[in-house]
């Protein structure tokens, strides 16, 4: 038996897999699933199966070993996963299976030299040359089993240090530029360190390497005040969080995540006991971070700086993690009374842990944080600028996934800044549409142009025509039934006329029936089609069978109202004999209505 068989024969794939993606059982068969970690989805498709020690994805399609798993969520070359695996379950490891190919020999020298580095700095901290940083910590409130905890360093303002070291060490140029950690002299032969004279904060990644460092300067003419690492083959920016390593168990336990901004932010926050704390350490959130912190936690606390770049980062960070299903809250520090606004780490130190800890978790949800923001952007005195205000929340409150969740909070927000609900609702249907016939904005401003007017969309149009485009079943059933009457009133009647037609000549495929339509229903199909989500068949039938009960009693209603006008009309010309004719009839329709 080779290595990697050996290996994986030893290993069980749910606990592997269990450290990145929180599993549920199905059934005693061995079956648990999740979220998939390798591309966004509201309810779980990633299948493990723990009789055959396979995942498999039907989502995405990604499926395999343990090994092929660990390759693909972190990145990792086939001996560096063999590698990682075997380290984790103390499993020896033949030495000559070790960094076969280029790029694991490379990303193996890297994570080294990082490594080393991370001891190099932490000493140099704690000895002679660091007391001006051990200085400055101290000033800012932080104590040694802190530092220690963060392995925070020192990087020597010679420039020399961890170059020589590193030579020392027998890591080639190439090796060393590599790694974002020295940097080659523009004049003359040579490296030096590219940290000097900085306050260093290791960023590790999800396994607990380091791959990047954060450095600060300590005085105001350090500039820039961070100095980050360059993207290296183990290093990208846009999917590590700040302390994830530390903070997925936490993750875990309370379900949910504190998204902060920065290094301070996140060491202030976990000394005050909240140790599922994370920051993207100045980059923008991106859907990878998102989805990272969904692989641990459905409800994310973000907790920005209360300064406008914070608000700013804050608003642009709400429909990411909306978009990855997650739950949104806002903690926005407000002021401590003598109207300084403190960032997280500044709050934890004034108010203490039990106070920050209580504002965690009376965080609310994250549309009246929104909404604040926008009754300060638009003059709410004015109708228009109370609309424009509710335009502004408009993306946010399209996210969000349930039904009735969203209708609740649109009811709330319209009270909230004074817009009248039935307006609200109207422009609501017109976003929908909007969203389908241009292109996303994330703001929301109405694309132009618009979507030809058409009388509005009904409810029970919108209902049916989901319901009738989401199952067969329900085709089978309603299409027969509904007569070109119960439709010809609907704003959208040519979508029906069109599904009528496609059902009798074969099947309904929504390509074919949007190609059907001329641009006025298309828009109006588009629209109508993302304003609701459907159940299974069994939810759409019963759903259109309510519309259909609706729709006769709508057609039989117009039928008396009609007979009735023709009574009343020959009683005027006084054709009695017509007049009586007509009474019959409308008796005969109101006996029926009143039979069933
Ligand atoms: P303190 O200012 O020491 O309280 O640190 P902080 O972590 O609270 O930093 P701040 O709120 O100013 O910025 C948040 C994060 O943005 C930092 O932790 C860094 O990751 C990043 N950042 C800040 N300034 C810079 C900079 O000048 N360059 C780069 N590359 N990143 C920065
Ligand atoms: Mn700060």
């Amino acid at each position: 038996m080779d290595f990697a068989a050996q290996l994986k024969s030893s290993i069980d794939i749910v606990k592997v897999v269990g450290e990145y993606v929180r599993l549920r059982r199905v059934g005693a068969t061995g079956r648990y699933v999740g979220l998939c970690p390798f591309h966004q989805e509201k309810t779980p498709s990633f299948n493990v199966n723990q009789t055959r020690q396979f995942f498999k994805c039907f989502g995405c399609g990604k499926g395999g070993d343990a090994l092929n798993f660990v390759m693909e969520v972190d990145g990792l070359t086939f001996p560096e996963a063999l590698k990682m695996l075997a380290e984790r379950n103390g499993i020896p490891m033949p030495q000559r299976t070790e960094y076969t190919d280029a790029n694991s020999k490379l990303r193996g020298a890297l994570h080294d030299m990082h490594s080393i580095a991370a001891q190099l700095y932490a000493a140099a901290l704690q000895g002679p040359q660091g007391r001006e940083a051990r200085e400055y910590l101290a000033k800012r409130g932080m104590n040694p089993e802190l530092m220690e905890i963060f392995q925070l360093g020192y990087s020597d303002p010679s420039g020399q240090i961890l170059t020589r070291r590193l030579t020392d060490e027998r890591f080639t140029p190439e090796q060393m530029e590599a790694s974002g950690l020295v940097r080659r002299r523009t004049e003359g032969a040579g490296y030096y360190d590219a940290f000097r004279g900085r306050l260093m904060f290791p960023i590790h990644d999800e396994s607990g390497k380091v791959i990047a460092f954060g450095g600060r300067g300590m005085r105001d003419e350090d500039q820039p005040k961070y100095l980050n690492s360059p993207e290296t083959p183990i290093y990208r920016k846009t999917s590590v969080l700040y302390n994830l390593h530390r903070a997925r168990d936490g993750m875990r336990k309370h379900n949910r995540a504190v998204l902060v901004e920065g290094y301070m932010d996140v060491i202030g926050v976990y000394s005050a006991g909240v140790k599922e704390v994370v920051a993207s350490c100045g980059t923008a959130l991106t859907n990878p971070q998102a989805r990272a912190m969904h692989r641990h936690a459905d409800t994310v606390i973000v907790n920005f700086d209360p300064d406008d770049a914070g608000a700013n980062a804050a608003e642009r960070a709400i429909p990411l993690l909306l978009d990855e299903s997650l739950h949104v809250k806002v903690l926005a520090l407000g002021s401590d009374g003598t109207g300084a606004k403190l960032d997280p780490d500044e709050y934890v130190k004034r108010f203490g842990a039990e106070a920050y800890r209580a504002k965690l978790d009376s965080a609310s949800g994250y549309f009246h944080w929104l909404a604040d923001r926008a009754r300060g952007r638009f003059d709410m005195r004015t109708t228009d600028g109370r609309m424009d205000a509710f335009k502004f929340l408009l993306p946010a409150v399209q996210r969000i996934p349930d039904k009735l969740e969203r209708a609740a909070v649109v009811n709330d927000l319209a009270g909230y800044l004074g817009v009248d609900p039935g307006l609200v609702l109207e422009q609501f249907k017109r976003a929908a549409l909007d969203r389908r016939t241009a292109a996303p904005t994330i703001r929301g401003q109405p694309p132009s142009p618009r979507p030809p007017a058409t009388s509005p969309v009904t409810a029970i149009e919108c209902i049916l025509l989901n319901a009738l485009l989401s199952s067969a079943g329900t085709r089978q059933q309603i299409l027969p039934r509904l007569t070109v009457a119960m439709t010809s009133r609907f704003a959208s009647h040519a979508i029906f006329d069109a599904l009528r037609q496609m059902a009798a000549a074969g099947t309904v495929a929504f390509s074919e029936l949007d190609a059907r339509l001329d641009e006025p229903s298309r828009a109006l199909l588009h629209g109508m089609v993302t304003a609701d989500e459907m159940g299974d068949d069994a939810e759409c039938l019963a759903q259109a069978e309510a519309c259909l009960r609706r729709l006769e009693d709508d057609v039989r209603r117009r039928q008396l109202d009609e007979l009735r006008t023709r009574v009343k009309a020959a009683e005027r010309e006084g054709k009695a004999e017509e007049a009586l004719q007509w009474f019959s009839e409308l008796h005969r329709l109101e006996q029926e209505v009143k039979g069933e």
